[in-house]
């Protein structure tokens, strides 16, 4: 409440990798369009699109574009943009958080080792959890099949705090943890690096 008045729903499916497997809903009262990602049965969030027209039903095209049908009789079609690539997003967050030339370079270097292992979006996997929506999340709680049990026992989320130890020194963190030693661990890099982790999570 207060009522929307929800009037389609669908899957989408190879639209864009950040949206895989999200429903839409399309709504006549709240004249928006409704992403909702359903996890293990449950919602686990709901984000309002404003689209300013009541919109009678919405579907996926054979294209991939996403066709809305509003009241007054209109066809909207959405196309997806490609966000940044990972190169892209690590240079504009270095420009916008003001580093240093040294410590672009350290921090570049530093990422590129954490995806030998790990994909920084949510859609790909290689032999190492995705970071996507590592920063705030429970530890080990992604859908990758070889969680070491050292990991698997500490619980909790990875907060600024823990994912700051457990880069410093994985072993420390979680004995036994199958992650390996960064090469740098300084503390000026590591807080660089969870900082950018807080900005990838932000954006998927
Ligand atoms: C050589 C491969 C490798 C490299 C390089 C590597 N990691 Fe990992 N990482 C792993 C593996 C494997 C795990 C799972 C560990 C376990 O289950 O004990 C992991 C786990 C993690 C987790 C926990 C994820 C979760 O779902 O709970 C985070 C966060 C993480 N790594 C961050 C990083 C960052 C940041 C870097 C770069 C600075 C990095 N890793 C470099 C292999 C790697």
């Amino acid at each position: 409440m207060p009522a929307i008045a929800p009037s389609g729903l669908t899957t989408i499916k190879g639209f864009h990798h950040a949206w895989e497997g999200d429903l839409l809903a399309s709504t006549l009262l709240d004249q928006s369009l409704h992403r909702i990602r359903v996890r293990d049965g449950r919602v686990v969030y709901n984000e309002p699109i404003r689209i300013g027209t009541r919109i009678r039903a919405v579907h996926q095209h054979t294209t991939g574009e996403i066709v809305l049908w509003s009241d007054e009789g209109e066809l909207i079609f959405l196309t997806a943009e490609d966000i940044d690539s990972d190169e892209e997003q690590l240079q504009n967050f270095m420009t916008a958080v003001g580093l240093s030339p040294g410590e672009q370079n350290d921090l570049a270097t530093a990422i590129a080792n954490c995806t030998q292992c790990h994909a920084l979006d949510s859609g790909a996997n290689r032999g190492a959890p995705s970071l996507a929506r590592a920063y705030g999340a429970d530890i080990a709680s992604t859908d990758f099949e070889n969680y070491s049990d050292a990991l698997d026992r500490v619980g909790g989320q990875w907060t600024h705090a823990n994912l700051t130890a457990f880069l410093t020194d994985p072993q420390s963190f979680a004995p036994g943890t199958t992650m390996p030693p960064l090469p740098d661990a300084s503390p000026d890099l590591v807080e660089n690096i969870v900082s950018y982790l807080k900005h990838v999570d932000a954006q998927y």
